[in-house]
């Protein structure tokens, strides 16, 4: 039987997965391929300490990404390194060799994706990236081609595990942020740096292409709002219950007169939608299209075998073309603005508002509020306050009936100069439309 032969820089999590399917799997991907995938090398910085399984044959070992993507035998190089330095020095001289290429990196492809992906084509070979976006979902291959004769009007995803295992931690047992952070980093689901998960910036990242590929335009991840989950405690998840929501960190892009509203941040989503279901590290995407209407994906958004599935999938694809002469590609990324879809500023998205307050209570202290938010025509629809036994750090919520972004900034700007604050309005959208 013949072979593609295929090789890994990296390692790591994804890498080692991604080995581990190649070894235990390959006798069924040859079957699907009609042709056998052969790891030809490997590398990673420390290569010599890594267990490479012997069902492989002879492997090449090495240090040196270089000497892997000039390897004449590697016909496709698997990037699997991360980050944006060495990665793309990576993914440059394979596609300067001539050689296709599977990376599972979105914050490289998310920053510039369009003109890798535009070398790659000039130079007549694949960029595959199936495995940067929600691990084990595979959502690009739905956006590109299963439903690309759609007209997306809304993508919704919860697009990060950590801050949604995080989310749901606080939200089963009611315990505060600062513990569930300390547990989940204890037990490896949080880095040790863990802003770009809770600070929304990988979501960011992911819903970068996610937004590329479902509406045909060019999304920079500077062009889409984002708030992350520090703020969100166990009372917010009370008022929200009240309430008959949940909140996750959610990743939305929406289609609107003005233009596309592109936000990472939590917001409160009723507890009846499917999205609401989404627990621990799993991730979702829910796509809303004018003639196909809902489609709703689901599963590991990260961890070795997951991410491993998506990268060897794409490396089966890629060879298939190698076999069969490259045909055609579906381009992840738009070159030009279409207008239609034009992103645009997050102030000016209506929608109804959770607004929660920590006060030192004193008479007169709804009515102030009550007084800035008329004077942006925003109109209140409840207040809500759960039993507490302190005066001096008293929470309540008051929520407003839809209204832009931009008057509900304005008002808690203004309300954050109120001497009986004991911190700023914490202010989160509430998607009931979903
Ligand atoms: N982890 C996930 O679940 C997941 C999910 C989806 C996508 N991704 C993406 O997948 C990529 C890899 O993530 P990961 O979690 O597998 O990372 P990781 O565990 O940190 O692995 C990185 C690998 O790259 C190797 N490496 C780093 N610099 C190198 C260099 N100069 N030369 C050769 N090898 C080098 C490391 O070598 P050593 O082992 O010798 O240090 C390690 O094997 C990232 O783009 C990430 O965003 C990850």
């Amino acid at each position: 039987m013949e072979e593609v032969k295929v090789g890994l820089v990296g390692l790591g999590n994804v890498g080692s997965g991604t080995l581990a399917i190649l070894a235990e799997n390959a006798d069924q991907i040859a079957l699907k391929l009609g042709f056998r995938l052969k790891v030809a090398a490997v590398c990673s910085r420390s290569v010599h300490n890594k267990d490479i399984p012997t069902s492989l044959g002879p492997v090449l070992r090495t240090a040196s990404w270089q000497e892997l993507v000039c390897h004449p035998e590697v016909q496709i190089v698997a990037e699997l390194v991360g980050g944006t330095a060495v990665a793309r020095e990576v993914i440059d001289a394979a596609i300067g060799q001539g050689k296709s290429v599977v990376t599972a990196n979105k914050e490289l492809m998310a920053a510039c994706g369009p003109e890798i992906w535009d070398r790659a084509i000039r130079a007549g070979i694949n960029l595959a990236m199936e495995a940067s976006v929600c691990g084990g979902i595979p959502i690009h291959a739905v956006l590109r081609e299963g439903i690309s004769g759609d007209r997306v009007t809304a993508l919704y995803g919860i697009l990060n595990g950590t801050s949604n295992y995080i989310l749901t931690e606080i939200e089963k047992r009611g315990a505060p942020f600062d513990t569930i952070l300390a547990e989940a980093q204890a037990l490896g689901y949080a880095e040790a740096d863990p802003s770009a998960d809770i600070d929304g910036f990988d979501a960011r990242s992911k819903l970068a292409l996610l937004a590329a590929l479902a509406f045909g335009e060019k999304i920079t991840p500077p062009e889409i709002f984002v708030e992350g989950i520090r703020r969100i405690s166990p009372m917010d998840f009370q008022y929200a219950h009240t309430l008959k929501h949940t909140i996750r960190l959610v990743g939305a892009a929406r289609q609107t007169r003005e233009g596309l509203i592109l936000s990472v941040r939590p917001a409160l989503i009723p507890q009846s939608t499917i999205l609401a279901g989404v627990q621990g590290a799993y991730n979702a995407v829910w796509v809303k299209g004018l003639y196909g209407e809902d489609t709703f994906y689901y599963g590991r958004g990260a961890g070795a075998r997951p991410t491993g599935v998506a990268v060897v999938s794409d490396l089966m694809r890629v060879a298939r073309e190698i076999r069969s002469g490259s045909p055609e590609r579906v381009s992840p990324f738009a070159h030009e603005r279409l207008g239609e879809y034009k992103p645009v500023s997050v102030t000016l998205q209506k929608r109804a508002y959770y607004l929660r307050f920590r006060v030192d209570d004193r008479p007169g202290i709804i009515a102030r509020l009550a007084g800035i938010l008329a004077s942006k025509n925003i109109s209140l629809e409840s207040v809500l306050q759960e039993p507490c036994d302190t005066k001096h750090d008293l929470p309540f919520v008051i929520t407003v009936e839809p209204t832009t972004e931009q008057s509900v900034r304005d008002a808690v700007n203004e309300m954050s100069q109120l001497d009986f604050l004991s911190e700023a309005p914490l202010a989160l959208p509430m998607e009931t439309a979903l």
